[in-house]
Formats: C-alpha cells, structure tokens, sequence
C-alpha cells in the first residue's frame, strides 16, 4: 500500500486502499473513512463553528473472524496520523492494580511523536546518514579520530575512504567496536503525573541523579557490533536533531487534531450479559472511558493533551452482549454504528486470493523458497471456500480463521514433503480437496478437533 497522508486521502480512496486487504464489509470500511475525512473538513472550518464539530465515534460490530481489527490494523498502516490499537479488557478502573484508561492518551502521543521524528528524518536523512557514517568511521579508524580532522594524513585519507565504502557495503556488519553509550537520563517537563509508568519514568530521573551524586553517572563503554553500533549512533543523532519543543508541539497538535483510538474488544467491558464479578470493574472501566471520549485533558510527560477531537473506534463482536448494554453515556458518545457481515463462502473465495497478503500468495511464496511451484486450479479455491463455510456452519462460526485452519491441513503433506517435489509443480486440483477434507468435514466431531 503507497504510503499516503491519510488527511491528503478522499473517502473513496481510503475505501480503495483497504479494499487491497479487506474483502467485503462496504460499509464499515465506507462509515470509516467518512469519519476521518470528515475531521480534515472540520479543520477547514472556522474557529467558531470548528469549535463545536466533534468526531463521531465509531462502534464496528460483528462477528469473530470477519475483519473488524484487519481494518483498523490497515487504516494504522495508512496513516500519517498518530493511531494506536487498544484492547478494552486491559485496563483497570482507577485506583486498581492494572494500567488506567488515560495512558492510552499518552500511548498515543508517544505514536505521534514517533511519526513526527521519522518525519523529519526523512526530509533530514542525508544529513543524519552522513554524520552517523562518519561516527562509525571514527570507530573503525580510531587514530584519526585522535589526531584531530585537520592533521589526518593522505594514507589515512585513503583508508577512510576505502572503509567507507566496505562500510556501504555491509563488510562490518558483524565487527565489534566499543563504544559510549549516554546513560538514559529523560528530563521531564513539569506537572503531576498520576499513572505508574510516569512514576517509573520519575523514579528512573530520580535513580541516575542519585548515580551521578556518586558519580556513577558516566558514558558508559560496551561492546558492539557495527550494525548495532548504527542504530544506536542513529537513534542519538535523530534525538539530538528532534530534540526540540516544534517537535513536541507538532506530535501535540497532531494528537489533539487527528489522533485515532481504536478500542478493541469492546464488548468485554459490557457489564450486562456476563455473569462474574467483575462487573463492578467494567463499568468502572467505563465511566473512565468516558471523559476520555467526551473531551478531557490528559497530563503526559509531554504536556497536556486534550482529547476533545480524537476520533475512537471501537469494536466488539457483541455476541454475549449488545451495544446498548453499555453504560447508557458511553453509546452516546459512539453515534454511528455499523455491522460486519458474516462471511460467504464467495467472500472466502475472494479472499483466498486477492488481498495484497493473500493466503494463496503466501503459501506459494512458501514454497518457492523450496523451489516447489504450487498451483491451485479454480474449481479447487472455489471446493475450498464451500468446505471452509461449511466448517463454520457446522461447528463455531469463526469467519475467515477458517480458511488458516483449512489451508493447513490441506498443504500438510506438501509442506512436510517439500524436499521432495524440487523443481516439480504441484497443481492443487478439487479432487485433491475432496480426497483430504471431504472425510473430515463429513465428521462434526472430526471437524470440531482438526479443522
Ligand atoms: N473481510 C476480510 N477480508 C480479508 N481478510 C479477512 C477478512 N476478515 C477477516 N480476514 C482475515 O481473518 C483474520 C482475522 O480477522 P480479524 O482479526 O479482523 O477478526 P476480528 O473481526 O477482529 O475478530 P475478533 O472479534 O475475533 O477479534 C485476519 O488475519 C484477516 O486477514
Ligand atoms: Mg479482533
């Protein structure tokens, strides 16, 4: 998928791009993009109308197995816009052991900031290459470096350049130099920060000022390969070069203006409809969520974040449950609901195939690696979707998980056998299905355990 800022993108193209790995489900896919597009409209808008726009919140339901974090996975993989991917069930109601619903506001701007500082090394890459380079060249050739640039001899010229280019081309990789490495030591803005991991976070500044009050606090030297020794050298360059407050404010305002939550599982956190004790919690759990959707602000190691135009998504498959066994303020303030569609055996045909990661690509890249060329005649996709609809039928309908297990039992033989069909094709014809699942699929039991 091209990599586009989703704020540049049209509904009908951010339908378009998902369509390359979701088969079916129009409108969830049609009701998302509408909502982000809609955002980078309300942007457009002047101060006093942009003011009272908010998101519309999404909830996605349907189903086990039918899309619904494929989705959300593919929207984080389009966007330029922060996004994090939560589930429901791992938060704890304030005051309980457990993480508390505000980190995923601060998860997200952690995103943001990331996105931002990759940014601008990307308009920066050269220079950043360059001087990371030159470091590790510095490693390698330790003498010149002492000597000082000025005074480095023609010979040492020549070899520094000779090792620039090994250097290019991978020959170090696996040599190991020393080098220095600052002790993490973060420097936090002001404010209170109530959640554990800033408390973490505070005691970790608080352990290495005590270290350096007994001068523990040292660069200290370790042992490296040279590929290690880039990435390290490189993560210290882009801090040093996004290590200023534009950067911060960006990945803020991005946060603010065009963040996306998507909350997973959603449906677990319904209190109705499940008969433990933990409902207490889960409401608990939502009524934190609540102000988060609502519009609050979060304090985070970066400054506050206010969550007024964040846009969630959330999803569930509300089997045990339904959306209105949410606290009644909660579905409020998720308008727009849609309903992903059980998958037919046509979908699962489609499937098979067209998704940019389709299953039939990934087991003929497979095997190729083995220099087996694997084929699948039309009738035996179409044998294979029937059976995979028929699996979920007749036993736990699990959409298309199906089909894995279904492919793997198929190509069992095939892979474990692989070395002895070198240089052979290996048509998959219906026949082939039938002979290996007809029998299975006959027997509910059989299927229960194997499929
Ligand atoms: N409509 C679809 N098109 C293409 N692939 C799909 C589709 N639906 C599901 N899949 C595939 O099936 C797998 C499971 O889908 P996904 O993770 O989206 O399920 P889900 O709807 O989130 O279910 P759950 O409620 O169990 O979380 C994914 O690996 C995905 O590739
Ligand atoms: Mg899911």
């Amino acid at each position: 998928m091209e990599k586009r800022k989703l704020d540049d993108m049209m509904p009908r193209e951010i339908v378009a791009a998902l369509d390359q790995y979701i088969i079916g489900q129009e409108e969830a896919k049609k009701m998302i993009a509408v909502a982000i597009r809609n955002r980078v409209r309300r942007k457009a808008l002047p101060e006093d109308i942009k003011s009272e726009v908010t998101p519309k919140n999404i909830i996605m339901i349907g189903p086990t197995g039918v899309g619904k974090t494929e989705i959300a996975r593919r929207i984080a993989r389009l966007a330029s816009a922060p996004f994090i991917k939560v589930e429901a069930t791992k938060y704890t109601e304030v005051g309980y052991v457990g993480r508390d619903v505000e980190s995923m506001v601060r998860d997200l701007m952690a995103s943001s900031l990331n996105l931002v500082k990759e940014e601008l090394y990307k308009t920066r890459e050269g220079e950043v290459d360059h001087k990371v380079e030159e470091k590790l060249l510095d490693l390698l050739l330790p003498e010149a470096d002492k000597k000082g640039k000025n005074e480095i001899s023609e010979d040492v010229q020549k070899t520094r350049e000779k090792f620039k280019d090994m250097l290019r081309r991978g020959v170090f990789d696996d040599k190991e130099v020393e080098i220095e490495q600052k002790p993490q030591l973060r420097i936090s803005g002001v404010g209170v920060f109530p959640s554990q991991e800033m408390q973490a976070d505070e005691l970790n500044n608080m352990m290495s000022n005590i270290g350096s009050m007994f001068g523990q606090n040292r660069n200290q030297r370790k042992k490296v390969t040279i590929k290690r020794a880039r990435e390290i050298i490189r993560e210290e360059e882009l801090e040093k070069l996004t290590n200023n407050d534009n950067v911060v404010e960006e990945a803020k305002k991005r946060t603010e203006e065009m963040g996306i939550i998507f909350i997973d599982e959603i449906d677990k956190i319904c209190s109705k409809g499940s008969h433990n004790t933990q409902d207490v919690s889960r409401e608990g759990v939502q009524r934190d969520i609540l102000p988060i959707v609502e519009g609050t602000k979060v304090s985070t190691k970066w400054g506050v974040i206010d969550t007024t135009n964040i846009l969630f998504i959330a999803a569930g498959a509300f089997s045990m449950s339904k959306p209105s066994d949410l606290i009644p303020e909660l579905q409020g303030r998720f308008p727009l609901r849609v309903e992903l569609k059980d998958l037919t055996a046509d979908d699962f045909y489609r499937i098979l195939q067209e998704p940019s990661n389709a299953m039939v690509k990934q087991y003929k890249a497979l095997l190729e690696t083995e220099n087996v060329k694997l084929e699948f005649s039309d009738d035996a996709l179409k044998r294979i979707s029937a059976l995979a609809e028929e699996a979920n039928k007749r036993t736990d309908n699990i959409g298309a998980r199906r089909l894995h297990t279904v492919m793997e039992r198929l190509l069992e033989d095939i892979s474990f056998n692989a070395d002895l069909k070198r240089g052979e094709t290996v048509t998959i014809t219906k026949e082939f299905v039938d002979e290996r699942l007809g029998g299975i699929i006959e027997d509910q039991d059989l299927t229960r355990y194997i499929l």
